[in-house]
C-alpha cells in the first residue's frame, strides 16, 4: 500500500462509513495513521467499522455531521470524505420525493459539509475534501435519471470548489469508480448487472485509488482507469456516444422484459 505522509496523523472523518466504500476509506485512512471518524446512518454499522479501526463516531446524517466530527476529533477537520450516497433509480416518472432523496444526499451533503468546513479550512489556509461521485457524473447510468442527474451536480460542485479555493489551500479530490462490490451495486438490478458488474472492482481497490490520488495531488481519481476514455469520447464524439448509450438501454431493456419487469 502507497504511503502518504500527509495522512499521518490527520485528522478524517467519511460519511456513509458503516459499509462499502466509506468503509474501505476508513480502514485506509486509519492505516495510514490518520484520526478516523465513522459518519453513518446506520449506527450498528458504523460501531462496527469502528470498532475495527479504531476510529470515533457520528451516528446521523451526513450533511449534519461536520460539528459532531469536529468534537470527536477534537476541533478540528483535516480531510473530509463527502461519501454517502443513494443509488436511486428510475427516470421522470420516479416521485418527486424520490429525486428530493437522491439532491439531498448526493449533492446537499457536501455543499452543507462544505459549508461549515470552509470557514476553518480558509483560515488555516489547508484542508482536503474527497468527494465520492462515480462514473455517472462523468459519463450516464442507464435507468437511473435521479442518480446520474445528481453524481453530475457532485461533479460539478466539486470542480467548482477545486478551482475556486485551489489558490487558498483547500484541495478537492473527485472520486469516479464505475461498479464497486458493496451492498448499492447488489441493489442496483438488471442494470448494475449489465453496466456495472462485468468490471467491478472491491472498495479496497477504490480506497488505494484515493490514496494515490491523495499522493499525486490529482482532482479526478478513476479507479477504472478506461473511464477517461469514455469521458474523452463522449466530449469528442456525443452523437455516436449516445448511439452507443442507446445500444446499451436496448439491451438493458431487453433484460428486463426477461425478468417480467416492464422498460
Ligand atoms: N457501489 C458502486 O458501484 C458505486 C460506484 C460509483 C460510486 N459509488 C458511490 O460510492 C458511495 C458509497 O457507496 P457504496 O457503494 O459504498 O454504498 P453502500 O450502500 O454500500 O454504502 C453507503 C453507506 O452510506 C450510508 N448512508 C446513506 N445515506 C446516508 C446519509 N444521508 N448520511 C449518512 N450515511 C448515509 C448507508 O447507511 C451505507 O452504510 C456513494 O456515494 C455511491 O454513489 C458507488
Amino acid at each position: 500500500m502507497v504511503e502518504v505522509e500527509a495522512l499521518r496523523g490527520a485528522r478524517v472523518v467519511v460519511t456513509g462509513a458503516g459499509g462499502g466504500i466509506g468503509a474501505a476509506l476508513a480502514r485506509a485512512f486509519a492505516e495510514q495513521g490518520a484520526r478516523v471518524v465513522v459518519n453513518d446512518l446506520d449506527g450498528d454499522a458504523a460501531r462496527k467499522v469502528a470498532d475495527e479501526t479504531g476510529a470515533a463516531v457520528v451516528v446521523g446524517d451526513a450533511a449534519q455531521a461536520v460539528p459532531a466530527a469536529r468534537t470527536a476529533l477534537g476541533g478540528g477537520i483535516d480531510v473530509f470524505c463527502a461519501n454517502a450516497g443513494v443509488g436511486t433509480g428510475g427516470g421522470p416518472e420516479a416521485d418527486d420525493a424520490v429525486w428530493e432523496a437522491a439532491w439531498e444526499v448526493n449533492v446537499m451533503s457536501h455543499v452543507r459539509a462544505a459549508r461549515a468546513l470552509l470557514p476553518e479550512w480558509l483560515e488555516r489556509g489547508r484542508g482536503r475534501f474527497v468527494s465520492t461521485v462515480s462514473a455517472a457524473g462523468l459519463l450516464t447510468m442507464i435507468g437511473a435519471a435521479p442518480y446520474t442527474v445528481t453524481k453530475h451536480g457532485a461533479l460539478a460542485f466539486a470542480e467548482w470548489l477545486a478551482l475556486t479555493y485551489r489558490h487558498r489551500g483547500v484541495k478537492v479530490h473527485a472520486v469516479c469508480p464505475q461498479g464497486v462490490r458493496t451492498a448499492m451495486l447488489d441493489a442496483t438490478g438488471p442494470a448494475g448487472d449489465l453496466v456495472l458488474a462485468p468490471t467491478a472492482i472491491e472498495p479496497e481497490a477504490v480506497a488505494q485509488a484515493v490514496l494515490e490520488g491523495i499522493a499525486a495531488e490529482r482532482f479526478l481519481i478513476l479507479p477504472h482507469p478506461e473511464v477517461a476514455g469514455y469521458y474523452a469520447a463522449r466530449a469528442a464524439e456525443p452523437e455516436r456516444w449516445l448511439r452507443g448509450m442507446n445500444k446499451l438501454q436496448r439491451q438493458y431493456e431487453d433484460l428486463r422484459a426477461k425478468a417480467g419487469e416492464h422498460a
